[in-house]
């Protein structure tokens, strides 16, 4: 690998670029003796649920359990219907198989790869108990709407943030629209531990409570056992990363708006389709992504040049051998036609402004 390629993400360049202060954290925790569960992941509870503006948080292992524990909190389960994009990370739908329900695909709006509420219409059955919103690639679903839709028939509205930490709709952070909203904390999320680490932001006090007995082996007391749960706690090194990072957030996502800001101008008058914000609120630039019908002969140039891309998501859930089967009559046109043309760029807040230009001259030169 040549010294000078440029990646797609970056963690090590955002530790780097921390590093006094991480170092430092990881010494307090190291000397406390206290990792699991302690002050450093209460006070991430407190502070995402302030900056979300949600009720209650609770951390836990990773972005897949906190969907799986919302799931289990909302006493989702066999028989039960859980509607959901296709074009996601598969750790959306294996929630809901986790919890014995099925996963409902519904089609995205191709203009911003999130949910089409028409579509989420036509999927919803009366066994539906669940919508998941996926905000995908750092923008919201358009939650008003599907809060509303939620509201009306008495669905519980779970959130997929595991994209869109501080983007908003109307100024109201993604995580406080549904009864529960789903972090990931994966390093190469925009609020990334140096490990796996997840929350659930939660409305109701009810679920607050219960989500903190099924991280913790079902447990309100050590070793008094209520209901099954698991052990998906969140440590305190990884809280205290993040402790740090979260206080950079902001400034980290807007350099990211930056560099989508000059990507859309320096790829203008090229024949890709350029990513368009929906303009009802922050987005927080999770990826870069472009659309091109030639798509892989653009990444096999970039590649060639020494500059990583990649394809979130190459095929959509519904046609993975995992979902297939039980999916066969469903058609899902936008987002087939997602899978088959998107291609995400080089996005993190540490990559420089020649980097930037490169990518764009490469582009052009082939698109
Ligand atoms: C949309 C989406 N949902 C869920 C997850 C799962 O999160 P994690 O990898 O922390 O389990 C991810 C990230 O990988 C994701 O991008």
């Amino acid at each position: 690998m040549s010294q000078d390629r440029i990646p797609i993400a970056d963690p090590a360049a955002e530790n780097a670029e921390l590093a006094a202060e991480l170092e430092a954290a990881v010494k307090r925790v190291l000397a406390s003796g206290r990792y699991i569960l302690g002050p450093e992941g209460a006070k991430l509870e407190k502070d995402i649920a302030a900056y979300t503006g949600a009720a209650h948080a609770v951390g836990c292992n990773s972005g897949t359990d906190a969907l799986h524990l919302a799931l289990r909190a909302a006493d989702i389960g066999s028989g039960d219907e859980v509607v959901m994009p296709a074009f996601t990370f598969v750790a959306t739908a294996e929630a809901a198989s986790y919890v014995g329900a099925k996963p409902v695909f519904a089609d995205i709006d191709p203009a911003t790869f999130c949910l089409d509420p028409r579509s989420v219409e036509k999927a919803l059955t009366p066994r539906t108990r669940a919508l998941i919103a996926v905000h995908l690639y750092g923008q919201t679903a358009p939650l008003a709407e599907l809060a509303a839709l939620c509201r009306d028939r008495g669905i519980t509205l779970v959130e997929d943030c595991a994209q869109s930490l501080g983007a908003d709709e109307s100024g109201r952070g993604s995580g406080s629209w549904g009864e529960f909203g789903c972090f990931s904390f994966y390093p190469t999320k925009n609020l990334a531990a140096a490990g796996d680490a997840g929350l659930v932001t939660a409305r109701e006090p009810r679920h607050a409570e219960r989500l903190r007995m099924l991280r913790h082996h079902g447990s309100r007391k050590t070793y008094y056992h209520d209901v099954l749960g698991y052990n998906s706690r969140l440590d305190e090194l990884q809280a205290a990363i993040l402790n740090v990072k979260l206080a950079r957030l902001d400034e980290f996502n807007a350099r990211r708006a930056s560099i989508a800001r000059r990507y859309g101008e320096w790829l203008a008058g090229s024949s890709l389709v350029l990513p368009q914000a929906h303009g009802r609120g922050r987005h927080i630039w999770h990826q870069y992504t472009v659309r091109h019908p030639k798509r892989d002969e653009l990444r096999a140039k970039l590649e060639a040049a020494g500059i990583a891309s990649m394809i979130y998501y190459p095929v959509p859930l519904h046609r993975q051998p995992l979902y297939a089967p039980d999916n066969e009559g469903v058609r899902l046109p936008a987002t087939d036609e997602a899978a088959a043309t998107v291609l995400s760029l080089p996005i993190y807040p540490q990559l420089g402004e020649a980097a930037q230009k490169k990518v764009c001259d490469v582009l052009k030169s082939c698109a």
